[in-house]
């Protein structure tokens, strides 16, 4: 059977983890790109990967590269190259420079990788994955964002911590842009299929369901040069497997919504089916007129960023 072949177009932090995961988890070959400039730092990265393949005993040929070529006919291309958050910025304040690196290199996809499914992480996301598309001409189903993966994980974290219980016993769904106006939904949360509501009072779950929305922010103050990298790179390459698996994985990730929401044309996080196709299925759940309101409001701000960016 023909290994599936990953993508990494930006081999820093998230990049660089996202292909150790990937490895880890035997995904298939993995291709790291990054720009001219640095010539030598992803092939570096990738034979230092690689040789650490018979001590933990995967087979994926690792390569790195500083032009597309390498990267012909891959099956998923997950694109994470661009600037990162530093303490006193927002995610929005990336969205200039970050357009035009995501704009050339959604082209540069679509050129050499025209049937892949492209997985989007640089932010501002939502506007990202935005342009991803367009630049590539992809069908929608073929881009999706990252975003829900990482910010339910850290809801769940935060959870199991005040449970005193499991993290894989910990449910969770989050709707909205990948900002602090994020909607974790403490309605749809579990704990070993109990509600959340009845393991932890409401001021308790109203201050979790904070820190959850604040997760991005509290990582760069506390690294100071940078932002998080091992819990985006975790969710980016979860997605990953549930396409090359098919594993039809309901998660939460900025698809295009049209009709289902009543969105009308704009990516934003929503629970979906993901599978070989990409978003098999976008999941519309029954929200109530507060979860409806609080979604409102971080999909028109997903609406307001996305009309700064000309593609
Ligand atoms: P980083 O600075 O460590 O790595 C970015 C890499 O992109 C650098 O190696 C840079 O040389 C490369 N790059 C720049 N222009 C490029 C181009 N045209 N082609 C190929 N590579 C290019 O940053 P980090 O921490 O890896 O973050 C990457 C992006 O992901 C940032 O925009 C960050 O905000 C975003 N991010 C998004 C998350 C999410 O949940 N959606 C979570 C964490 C980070
Ligand atoms: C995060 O949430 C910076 O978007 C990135 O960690």
């Amino acid at each position: 059977m023909r290994r599936a072949k990953i993508s990494i177009i930006g081999a820093g932090n998230v990049g660089a983890t996202a292909a150790h995961w990937a490895a880890s988890k035997e995904l298939g070959d993995i291709v790291l790109v990054d720009i001219p400039a640095v010539e030598g730092m992803p092939q570096g990265k990738a034979l230092d990967l690689y040789e650490s393949s018979p001590i933990e005993g995967f087979d994926s040929r690792i390569i790195g590269a500083t032009s597309y070529e390498p990267t012909a006919n891959s099956d998923v291309v997950i694109v994470t190259a661009g600037v990162a958050r530093k303490p006193g910025m927002s995610r929005d304040d990336l969205i200039n420079i970050n357009t035009g690196i995501v704009k050339t290199v959604a082209e540069n996809v679509a050129r050499h990788s025209p049937n892949a499914v492209m997985i989007v992480v640089s932010n501002p996301l939502d506007a990202m994955v935005y342009v991803a598309w367009k630049a590539s001409g992809f069908p929608t189903k073929r881009v999706i964002g990252q975003a829900g993966v990482l910010d339910t994980a850290r809801f769940r974290s935060f959870l199991a911590l005040e449970v005193g219980c499991s993290v894989e016993d910990v449910q969770a769904l989050l709707l909205g842009g990948h900002g602090d106006d994020m909607v974790p939904l403490a309605r749809y949360t579990f704990a070993g299929g109990i509600p959340i509501t009845q393991l932890v009072k409401k001021e308790r779950l109203d201050e979790i369901i904070k820190r959850a929305r604040n997760g991005g922010k509290e990582i760069v103050d506390l690294l100071k040069t940078g932002s998080a990298y091992y819990a985006p790179a975790a969710a980016t390459v979860q997605m990953a497997e549930a396409i090359i698996r098919d594993k039809k994985r309901i998660l939460p990730c900025a698809a295009y919504c049209d009709k289902e929401y009543g969105i009308g044309g704009y990516f934003v996080g929503v629970p979906v089916v993901l599978g070989t196709d990409g978003v098999e299925r976008i999941i519309e759940v029954e929200l109530d007129a507060e979860e409806r309101k609080m979604f409102q409001s971080s999909v028109d701000h997903v609406k307001e960023l996305v009309k700064t960016v000309k593609v």
